[in-house]
């Protein structure tokens, strides 16, 4: 979508829609626009059966203007506004032009809003023009999508025009993200994730790129990588980037995604009704294509290493096997003890690879982990594990800025107790039902240097939905993109 800023002062160009933002109030909906060159008596109709609520929206065909039609969007009470509901009504606004076939209009901005507000406001148009168009997985009913191709922001000046640009780069990596996570699992393999990360590689000379294939992890000793990938016909992987952004200072933040580009659950194969989503599983890889395009795109002055272990939990007569007894890349002995809890194995290796080759002063994981944690906080939040006070309040405050909230769980030492094997350093699944959130956190945790910070997203929940929102309009939400750069940026 072209994002164009205009001046109250200046005459606009003609489009199809005319959007005019509303406040909620008691007894009549209130402008939150100025501007004068408008269908008054058409506008006076429209407020009668309106109420300006949050993402409400009221319209009509107009004569009189120079956009065809004229619609008002609810913002809500003024009182009560937040970053959040200006995403969700702009959000509903995009919903509704997709619904009438609009793809250009002029938007009045609400008057003095805030630069953080303008950032919601043009997020949420970007997040909401998004559909996921590879003709393979849709539906009839879904296509063709109509996109918003043309928005004139009236109200704005020069200054938010980098706002634009910003918002722009960041939607693009979490579109990254999402077509790689809503893809078909076969065409989004481990290789296929490599090709992504060379691409960016290929495209800013600020990334490096360096992809380990199977000879490689078996020569580096990744023990549990090659184990959770025997099952499949397809080699592993071990993609690592580094942005180097503020070469002259050794800071570094290391991001680990799952990739588990499939997962049956192996030999403790799911059930029917459990495995459907699975080709989702490397949506913590997808985060990490995107959080290493978005630093490049926007140059940003910091260093990060972004390291994606990704196999395929197959089933096959070479599958690991629940009982066996692996060697993780860190000479931790892991007895198996479920197939399925095979993302802290990959990233148990993939931990403790960049801590030997890279150093990080930090490392921030994320990883469609476990059903426990939909269970218990649903598609509303991440779960945070994080092992530091400050890293977890700055992880707070991006979630904050954001939008795509965090809800911290313990890591008490009684749930790495737990992971405790009789025959073996560790166990890969407790046994029980309890807390799985919080053991398969204290399972990496056993990875993880003893005085370095650390951080576990865990995002099942939240990175594929299965009720879509206008904000959301497809499965895939790239979660994680856009909470780490800005937790990056504020370091
Ligand atoms: N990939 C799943 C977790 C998952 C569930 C992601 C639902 C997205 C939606 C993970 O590998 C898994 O199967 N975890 C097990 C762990 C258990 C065996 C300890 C789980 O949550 O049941
Ligand atoms: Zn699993
Ligand atoms: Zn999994």
């Amino acid at each position: 979508m072209q994002l164009q800023i205009g001046s109250l002062k200046v005459k606009r160009k003609p489009a199809e829609a005319l959007i005019l933002p509303y406040w909620e109030d008691k007894k009549k909906p209130v402008p939150a626009f100025s501007g004068e060159d408008m269908d008054k008596p058409l506008l006076s109709l429209l407020e009668e059966d309106f109420k300006g609520e949050v993402a409400e929206v009221n319209y009509s065909y107009s004569t009189a203007g120079i956009e065809k039609k004229v619609i008002l969007l609810g913002l809500g009470q003024k009182s009560g506004v937040t970053l959040a509901s200006f995403r969700k009504a702009f959000a509903a606004l995009v919903d509704f032009c997709r619904k009438k076939k609009i793809t250009t209009v002029n938007i009045y901005m609400p008057k003095s809003v805030e630069t953080k507000e303008v950032e919601a406001i043009v997020d949420a148009l970007l997040m909401a023009n998004y559909s996921f168009d590879e003709s393979k997985r849709q539906t009839a009913k879904e296509k063709p999508v109509c996109l918003l191709k043309k928005a004139l922001l009236i109200g704005l000046d020069k200054k938010h025009e980098k706002i634009i640009e910003r918002c722009s780069l960041l939607v693009d990596s979490v579109n990254l993200a999402r077509v790689l996570v809503n893809r078909n699992a076969d065409d989004a393999k481990a290789q296929d994730l490599a090709d992504a990360a060379w691409q960016i590689a290929k495209k800013y000379s600020s990334v490096q790129c360096k992809v380990l294939g199977k000879k490689e992890l078996e020569k580096e000793k990744m023990g549990l990588i090659l184990a959770v990938n025997r099952g499949s016909d397809q080699d592993p992987a071990l993609i690592v980037l580094t942005y180097m952004g503020d070469p002259k200072n050794g800071d570094k933040t290391a991001v680990v995604g799952k990739g588990v580009t499939f997962d049956t659950g192996g030999l403790n194969l799911k059930p029917t009704g459990s495995m459907e989503d699975m080709r989702i599983d490397m949506a913590g890889a997808a985060a990490v294509l995107g959080i290493m395009q978005a630093a490049a795109a926007l140059k940003i002055k910091k260093n990060i290493i972004g390291v994606i272990p990704s196999v395929e939990n197959a089933i096959d007569a070479k599958s690991y096997k629940p009982g066996d007894v692996y060697i993780s890349h860190s000479g931790k002995s892991v007895e198996i003890t479920n197939t399925d809890a095979e993302g802290r194995l990959i990233l148990a290796d993939a931990v403790s690879y960049v801590q030997k080759h890279h150093a990080p002063n930090r490392i921030v994981d994320l990883a469609t982990l476990t059903g426990g944690v939909v269970v218990a906080i649903g598609e509303e939040a991440s779960g945070l594990f994080c092992n530091e006070l400050k890293m977890t309040e700055k992880l707070k405050k991006a979630a904050e800025e954001t939008g795509e909230r965090v809800w911290q769980l313990p890591l008490y030492p009684e749930y790495a107790a737990l992971m405790k094997s009789k025959i073996a350093d560790l166990k890969n699944a407790s046994g029980g039902r309890k807390a799985s959130p919080c053991t398969g956190a204290a399972f990496i945790q056993q990875f993880i240097a003893k005085d370095l910070p650390w951080a576990h997203l865990d995002i099942a929940g939240t990175a594929y939905l299965s009720d879509f929102n206008p904000y959301y309009p497809s499965a895939a939400t790239g979660v994680g993109v856009k909470l780490l750069i800005s937790f990056i940026e504020n370091l």
